[in-house]
């Protein structure tokens, strides 16, 4: 699998993602024999630069962020394809002068008229750019050429803001050439889930309200907003991360076998799914959010949400959201599927929690010689750690050495480092050689998109006709107490990772 001739032309090359993701990715991608030397990468920016202050700029990220080693002899190649073009979005010109740069490339390079072109831009610019590129007949393929175009999330702010946005996107470029990115698809533990479940005998038999209780996806992180103030506040966890990464991943953990991987089956199964989510009757009980206060973490003093660079003193941004959803279908009728997610929490952790039913005759508790509580003999569970410490684990209870028969909980452990000798690509690796490869499976389609923001929007419209902001909560903690009962009230408490 290694990518054909081709440009990629980055809108959005000096942004954060930029520096620390996408273009450390191109590398890693070219230093592993994946992009061939035909290959051109183009810088779109805004600020006066040349060539070699743009190729400057990537070694330098390339050499703090990539994750293979740097050699000269990769860059070197790489780089002579590198190309700045400046302007601004409504700059005519300047896309002028964009056409000609790939126009040059084909020639020179022999990039023949491929190009992806990656928007890692604000979303209110989308349509600026699709506009521009059509003006410009760079949105149009002919014969054996090809023209995608990737966009990042956010995509829209709710269901009809999305519809636009989608309206906008697919007025220029068709269908198949339209690349939305969820950058968790692109993580390996997040494909494994579909192998764990469908190449195994083991699970799937058990994977069903028959057995499962309930099901916890969490994705906590340790960080505050990271300096992405403008972009974070007004959008908060929920439209951030369960809209897209924590809604997926539910759809992968609770989809019917496709017929095939293909990306037409894998994604028609992923959005029969969603369309069952159903909502609970009561969104106050159902549902959490919080704000980080300032305070301690891990030894180290930290900020507020509401004192970091860039947040408005007032702001009613949730920082921690967790919503309960069921799924109506008969494989999952009555087990809750339990999302939270969060900033400034005890860990960085994102694991999906499979958790069985007791065994309907507790035996050994029963037995007059035996010992068990509650606490330490717990429900069996399938837990897929997607990061860090990438791996899956399983829960079951073992008879404690001695004389006595007392039974625990014990784990068997699979980790990809103690597993594998082979490393894992980084997720925009995957996701850049896809779009450049023209293979869509690990790319939502846009009812998938839609179908996320209908689960959401209720929540986010309860939320916002609250009198009260968000209940904050320490630093360093498992998120607001209104998050523990969400659970208790439904006899259940969230792991502690
Ligand atoms: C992004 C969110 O999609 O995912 C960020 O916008 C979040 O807020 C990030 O920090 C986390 O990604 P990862 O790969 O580190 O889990």
């Amino acid at each position: 699998r290694v990518a054909g001739p081709s440009s990629l032309v980055l809108f959005g090359v000096t942004g954060d993602l930029a520096r620390k993701k996408l273009l450390p990715a191109v590398y890693d991608l070219a230093s592993r024999g994946l992009l061939p030397p035909s290959f051109a990468l183009v810088g779109f920016g805004r600020q006066n630069r040349t060539n070699e202050d743009l190729k400057a700029a990537i070694k330098e990220s390339v050499k703090a962020y990539s994750r293979t080693p740097f050699s000269e002899a990769v860059w070197d190649q790489l780089s002579e394809g590198i190309r700045f073009v400046q302007g601004a979005f409504d700059d005519d010109a300047a896309f002028g002068r964009l056409s000609a740069t790939l126009a040059e490339l084909d020639e020179q390079r022999g990039t023949r008229g491929n190009h992806a072109f990656y928007l890692s831009i604000p979303p209110k610019a989308f349509e600026l750019v699709c506009r521009q590129l059509s003006k410009h007949g760079l949105a149009q393929a002919e014969g054996e050429k090809w023209r995608r175009v990737v966009i990042e999330k956010p995509f829209g702010h709710d269901l009809e803001s999305a519809r636009q946005l989608n309206d906008i996107v697919e007025s220029v470029f068709p269908q198949d050439a339209v690349f939305r990115i969820d950058h968790y698809l692109g993580k390996e533990t997040v494909q494994n889930i579909l192998a764990l479940r469908f190449v195994n005998q083991l699970f799937e038999p058990l994977w069903n309200a028959n057995y499962v209780d309930h099901v916890q996806i969490t994705m906590a992180e340790d960080i505050g907003t990271g300096g992405r103030a403008g972009y974070y506040d007004g959008v908060g966890a929920a439209r951030d991360v369960i809209q897209n990464h924590l809604l997926q991943l539910l759809a992968l953990t609770a989809m019917e076998e496709p017929i095939s991987f293909n990306a037409n089956d894998l994604r028609a199964e992923k959005e029969k799914v969603l369309a069952a989510v159903q909502l609970p009757g009561d969104l106050s009980t159902h549902s959490a959010r919080g704000q980080f206060t300032g305070g301690w973490q891990g030894g180290e003093q930290v900020q507020g949400y509401l004192e970091e660079d860039g947040i408005p003193a007032d702001s009613t941004t949730e920082t921690y959201a967790a919503i309960r959803v069921d799924i109506n279908t008969r494989r999952w009728n009555g087990v809750p599927f339990y999302l939270r997610a969060g900033k400034r929490l005890g860990r960085r952790v994102t694991e999906i929690a499979v958790v069985f039913k007791r065994a309907p005759n507790l035996l050994f508790g029963n037995q007059g010689n035996g010992s068990h509580s509650d606490d330490d003999f717990g429900q069996n569970a399938v837990v897929i750690r997607v990061q860090p410490d990438e791996g899956a684990t399983i829960r079951f209870g073992s008879k404690v050495p001695g004389t006595q028969m007392e039974v625990r909980d014990v784990t068997m452990d699979f980790g990809y480092g103690h597993a594998f000798t082979e490393s894992s690509p980084e997720a925009y690796e995957r996701l850049i050689l896809d779009v450049l490869l023209g293979e869509p499976p690990l790319f939502p389609r846009h009812r998938e998109v839609e179908l996320s923001w209908k689960i959401l929007d209720p929540f986010e419209e309860y939320w916002a006709s609250l009198p009260d902001l968000p209940e904050p909560y320490a630093p360093g903690s498992w998120g607001p107490a209104s998050a523990d009962e969400l659970l208790t009230r439904d006899g259940r408490t969230w792991r502690r990772p």
